[in-house]
């Protein structure tokens, strides 16, 4: 929820050895070179803040521990309470792999020794297109859940057998199958029996990543500068007793090997459900031309994809374009960057002061109940919720958390719900300018499907991309990388409207019933499959929108008949989405001069009150 701010400018500051690693020092006991120790703890943890004050906690904090080493022998050392005594909760833990090798020698480990024997691949294979059914997606192999939660054994008192810690975490939730029907279409992704599939256009999100950076006053970072804050006062016991020698052990921004997996397995089981559309390629001599942009996790996820997909080495397998994402760049995966009005909290974004009532609702008696465990730190709804995001992020960094069994199943229902709210009114159908944001990706799908180039670059397009090479036409299969909050924009864009049906969320309680999860349509990973079909049973090429497997209605757009299947002929999508375009005002929405009137509320991701 902090991706709008998700901060490009850095300053470096000295790297200072920190106490937290020391049990990892330890393994050396048997030879203390202190200077060796000394070295290999600078090279092996950097703190990169740009806070000068919680650099100056950090010095002390290493003098201190430079003090303490000078008696600490490793006899001491080896008692886990001598150690953990110094830590500092909160003290952030990093290691930076890989090292400077001593041992490189690159010529005796060749890559290529030849005589690789007999081998030859076999057809592509075609899953969504031959198999009676469709492999559904699970979403979290590698992590462990607590184990009051862990799947099959259910809570102490089971309110809902159907609850699953990892589906309920907003959109730090891995992506997940959604059960056939979650969308409204009882269908799955597999063609229909009188269908082929010619053509697949997929949009997914990155993969699990670390949160904003050490130095943010908010999320799981926020709340360990406020433990290292409280250091000395600070002591908590009972089920937070593991937060005494808590340190910070969150990367920032980046993709976790969680995330890795998670977008190598999207890009296997792409491969499994679609590599017989190679064969186009193999045809015309092309090779397909995938899109990323050039964040960290962005590029990582893309190759994580491509490795899945084409296998090792994949250079020379397909092309990957690479748009830059920064401040006045047009890039239609990152359209937030050229939207002025997405930084006016009042208009990009709203919705935080909804999603703080209902946090303040959610979590009053958790507060409560975890504030009896702690002494000289006074915990706020902040802190606790900032908790359970820890909850999410350790474990698809580190697979597994202290900080998820500290919560109720009704409390991680109102986590989860709170991320909807965040996600309802800051980027999706909620909000006045997620239409604008996801239209430019609309033009470039209508692009794709008619073969026809975009006239006029009047969005987040990018005309120099705008080109044969870098955005080609008439090819069967198109994937793009970008955020969950442009995968959010687009849905809204695309005006699909069943996500809203049940209208603005409030924030006095979860509705019963709520047409918009973001667990479901926002996760890590998320995806959406445009799949075009060619039907005996229908005279026209036919378009499905798939999110997370799940089929989603399309006769919600005008012209889209009513259809088992989800399908609609692919002119009457264009039509629509051709209309959409129109009724969208990139210009007006992200940089006209307008305030957000008094009790508004929006359910098509636009300013329409004009
Ligand atoms: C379009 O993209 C190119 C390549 O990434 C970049 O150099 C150029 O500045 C972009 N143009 C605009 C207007 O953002
Ligand atoms: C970038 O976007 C703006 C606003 O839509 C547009 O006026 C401009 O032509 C675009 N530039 C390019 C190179 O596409
Ligand atoms: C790709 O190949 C399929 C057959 O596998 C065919 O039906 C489809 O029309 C082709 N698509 C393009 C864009 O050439
Ligand atoms: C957009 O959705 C609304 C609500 O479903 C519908 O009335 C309208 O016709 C749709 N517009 C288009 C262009 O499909
Ligand atoms: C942008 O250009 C498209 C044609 O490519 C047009 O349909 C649309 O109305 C234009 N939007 C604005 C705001 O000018
Ligand atoms: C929008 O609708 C929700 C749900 O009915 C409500 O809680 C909220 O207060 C509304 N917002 C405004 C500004 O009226």
């Amino acid at each position: 929820m902090r991706l709008h701010a998700s901060g490009d400018e850095k300053t470096k500051l000295p790297t200072i050895p920190s106490e937290a690693n020391l049990h990892i020092q330890c393994g050396v006991c048997g030879h203390p070179d202190p200077s060796r120790l000394q070295v290999q703890r600078a090279r092996n943890v950097t703190l990169r803040t740009s806070s000068a004050f919680l650099a100056g906690i950090l010095i002390a904090l290493a003098a201190v521990w430079q003090y303490g080493r000078l008696d600490a022998s490793c006899l001491a050392i080896k008692g886990v309470n001598a150690l953990y005594a110094r830590v500092i909760p909160g003290t952030p833990e990093w290691h930076d792999y890989p090292p400077s090798p001593t041992n490189a020698f690159p010529d005796m480990f060749p890559t290529d020794v030849g005589y690789p024997g007999p081998t030859h691949a076999g057809a592509e294979p075609g899953v969504a297109a031959t198999a009676p059914a469709y492999p559904m997606h699970s979403g979290s192999v590698h992590l462990v859940a607590p184990p009051a939660f862990a799947k099959g054994k259910g809570n102490s008192k089971p309110r809902d057998t159907r609850f699953d810690l990892f589906r309920s975490l907003g959109s730090l939730s891995p992506w997940y199958s959604v059960e056939p029907g979650t969308f409204g279409i009882d269908s799955s992704p597999e063609a229909p029996d009188t269908c082929r599939i010619t053509g697949v256009h997929l949009l997914h999100r990155h993969g699990a990543r670390y949160p904003a950076d050490v130095t943010s006053a908010s999320g799981p970072p926020g709340f360990a500068s406020r433990l290292r804050a409280h250091a000395g006062r600070f002591t908590a016991s009972g089920p937070l007793d593991f937060l005494n020698d808590w340190t910070y052990k969150l990367g920032q921004e980046g993709l976790t090997p969680f995330g890795r997996a998670q977008l190598f397995d999207l890009g296997v089981s792409m491969r499994m459900r679609y590599g017989f559309l190679l064969k186009n390629f193999t045809e015309s001599n092309t090779l397909p031309v995938f899109r990323t942009e050039s964040q960290n996790r962005m590029l990582a996820s893309a190759q994580n994809f491509a490795l899945g997909f084409f296998g090792y080495p994949f250079e020379d397998q397909y092309h990957q374009v690479i748009t830059i994402e920064s401040r006045g760049f047009n890039n239609t995966l990152a359209p937030y960057r050229t939207c002025a009005n997405n930084d006016d909290p009042n208009k990009g974004w709203r919705g935080g002061g909804l999603q703080q009532e209902w946090m303040a609702i959610y979590l009053h008696k958790a507060v409560r109940r975890l504030q009896k465990h702690v002494n000289g730190m006074k915990l706020t709804v902040a802190d606790v919720f900032a908790m359970q995001e820890t909850c999410a992020f350790e474990t698809v960094a580190l697979g597994f958390s202290k900080f998820c069994e500290l919560f109720t199943e009704k409390e991680w229902e109102g986590f989860d719900y709170a991320y909807d709210i965040g996600f309802w009114y800051g980027v999706s159908f909620g909000s006045p300018l997620a239409r604008a944001q996801g239209v430019g990706y609309v033009q470039e799908l209508v692009s794709r499907l008619t073969e026809t180039p975009i006239e006029t670059h009047n969005s987040s397009t990018n005309a120099t991309l705008h080109n044969d090479i870098t955005f080609p036409l008439g090819h069967s299969l198109y994937v793009d990388a970008t955020h969950e909050v442009v995968v959010m924009n687009v849905l809204a864009a695309l005006n699909l409207s069943s996500f809203a049906a049940t209208g603005p969320l409030p924030s006095d309680h979860i509705p019963e019933i709520r047409s918009f999860r973001s667990a479901e349509v926002a996760s890590f990973a998320t995806n959406i499959q445009f799949q075009l079909l060619s039907c005996d049973s229908e005279p026209a090429p036919q378009i499905r929108v798939i999110v997370n497997d799940g089929v989603v209605p399309l006769h919600v757009l005008r012209g889209c008949p009513e259809n088992a299947h989800g399908m609609c002929p692919v002119d009457a999508f264009v039509d629509a989405q051709k209309e959409n375009i129109r009724r969208t005002d990139w210009a007006f929405a992200c940089e006209g001069d307008w305030e957000v009137p008094e009790g508004w509320n929006t359910t098509v991701g636009y300013p329409d009150w004009m």
